[in-house]
């Protein structure tokens, strides 16, 4: 623990800054010379802190008065953070958490930190409870999420379904590969894998993608991984390019495609990138686009950097078939990105709403007619979703929905018809969207 103390301490504080968790984490093993033991242990410690973010914090501030977590500075909060793991959680005794930290600790005004740690530990479960009535505000600390989350959760499903969801949003899901066919086949790779010890099923639902029950090395780091042969990608997502169902001489728009995950896909199914244009807003996703592109083996793809919403402007022809994957708040990925889960506020989720009305609305005016759009999230808020697809075709009569294949998950029955509704605790996946809207000739 000596040793990875103080790498805990810097990716919770480059975390606090904006990055992603496993962008930090990734950076710091590849700097680092660490067992495999250690990269678990780093592992453990900075998901689970963000995991119980709400908890830990609030066992801090409980304890004193005489200092506000914002104020300490990102170096004490994260210091913080890990202690009150380590006292509350592993139950560590205070004499082991102030040795292994004490040489971390910037004074907080005349405090001692063992005066810190000892009031912390002095703290109790039920003191964090107090004033806690009702049940959203409870559920909120038992289960780690914002309260105005689990509310809105309620308020979409009620309270048995949210109670059944909820510990699921806790636990990673399985790790799911897709063999890239551009550069590999199923075959090859199984043959691989069993020579590599690697176990794995067949997922039935979604052909050329397996399920890793155990690997002795982390998948990231077999050659197929670092070749482009597989792909690591949920099962909801890997679905989402299959619904589209791309054909050779079709014209077909992913209008918000990086990393490429979805892309890359299509490209596999066509078995060339002929055809398709790939579009994303940002600078730097578009750079890491055309890598991933380019390792996947995904040629002949058009890949424009503009704002998905003006490129009607930009283009003098419509598409067959397009994909709109938007921005969105993640919520139905809080297991595998738990720091999401803190950094979402009420006010960004208009904001992502607005941003996929706009994009939908733009996604209208690119489809040809008798063709469809599929839009997918990876958002369990309704409206996100099936508000969204209501609303838009209230405003465009022109498109209605259609039935989405393969199905993974829920079939859920809306006014206009049926979208796929996929939930963690029931699918083996990450919570996810998927509709298929189709224009009228
Ligand atoms: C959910 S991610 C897409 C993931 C991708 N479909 C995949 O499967 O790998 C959303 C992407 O939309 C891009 N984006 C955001 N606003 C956009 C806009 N107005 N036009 C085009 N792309 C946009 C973001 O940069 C981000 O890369």
């Amino acid at each position: 623990m000596n040793k990875i103390a103080p790498l805990i301490l810097s990716a919770l504080e480059t975390i606090e800054k904006g990055k992603s968790i496993r962008v930090t984490l990734r950076a710091i093993i590849e700097d680092t010379n660490i067992t495999k033991e250690e990269e678990s242990m780093l592992y453990y410690y900075v998901f689970e802190i963000y995991r119980k973010l709400n908890f830990i914090d609030l066992y801090i501030k409980n304890s004193s008065s005489s200092y506000s977590l914002k104020k300490i500075g990102v170096e004490n909060r994260s210091l913080l953070r890990l202690s009150t793991h380590l006292l509350k959680i592993d139950l560590k005794s205070l004499p082991d958490v102030l040795e292994l930290l004490q040489d971390y600790y910037y004074q907080i005004g005349n405090l001692e930190f063992s005066t810190i740690l000892n009031s912390i530990k002095d703290t109790s479960e039920e003191q964090l409870y107090e004033n806690r009535d009702d049940l959203a505000s409870k559920l909120s600390l038992q289960f780690y999420l914002p309260t105005w989350i689990i509310r809105r959760f309620i308020d979409q499903w009620g309270e048995k379904f949210t109670l059944e969801l909820l510990p699921s949003l806790l636990k990673n899901p399985p790790l799911y590969i897709r063999v890239n066919t551009l550069k590999s086949n199923l075959d090859k790779i199984e043959g691989s894998f069993n020579s590599q010890n690697i176990e794995y099923t067949k997922v039935e639902e979604v052909e050329n993608l397996l399920k890793i029950i155990k690997s002795p090395i982390p998948i990231p780091r077999i050659k197929e991984y670092i070749e482009g042969d597989i792909v690591i990608q949920q099962k909801a997502s890997a679905a989402v390019s299959l619904v589209l169902n791309p054909q050779e001489d079709e014209r077909i728009l992913d209008m918000c495609a990086s990393p490429g995950g979805k892309t890359a896909h299509i490209a596999a199914l066509i078995g060339s990138g002929k055809g398709i244009t790939a579009v994303d807003l940002n600078d730097e996703r578009t750079r890491v686009l055309k890598q991933r592109l380019q390792l996947l083996g995904a040629h002949d793809i058009t890949v424009i950097k503009t704002d998905a919403r003006e490129l009607y402007n930009k283009i003098d022809y419509t598409f067959d078939k397009i994909l709109l994957d938007p921005p969105c708040s993640g919520s139905g990925t809080y297991s595998s990105r738990p720091e999401n889960r803190w950094r979402l506020k009420q006010r960004d989720l208009r904001w992502y709403v607005n941003l996929q009305k706009e994009l939908l609305q733009s996604a209208a005016r690119l489809t040809k007619e008798n063709g469809c759009i599929i839009y997918s999230t990876c958002s369990l808020f309704h409206d996100e979703n099936s508000d969204i697809i209501t609303s838009f075709l209230q405003d465009n009569e022109n498109f209605f929905l259609e039935k989405t294949n393969p199905n993974i998950g829920f079939q859920t029955k809306i006014e206009a018809g049926n979208v796929q509704e996929v939930f963690p605790h029931l699918h083996e996946t990450e919570g996810f969207f998927i509709v298929k809207i189709k224009r009228r000739k």
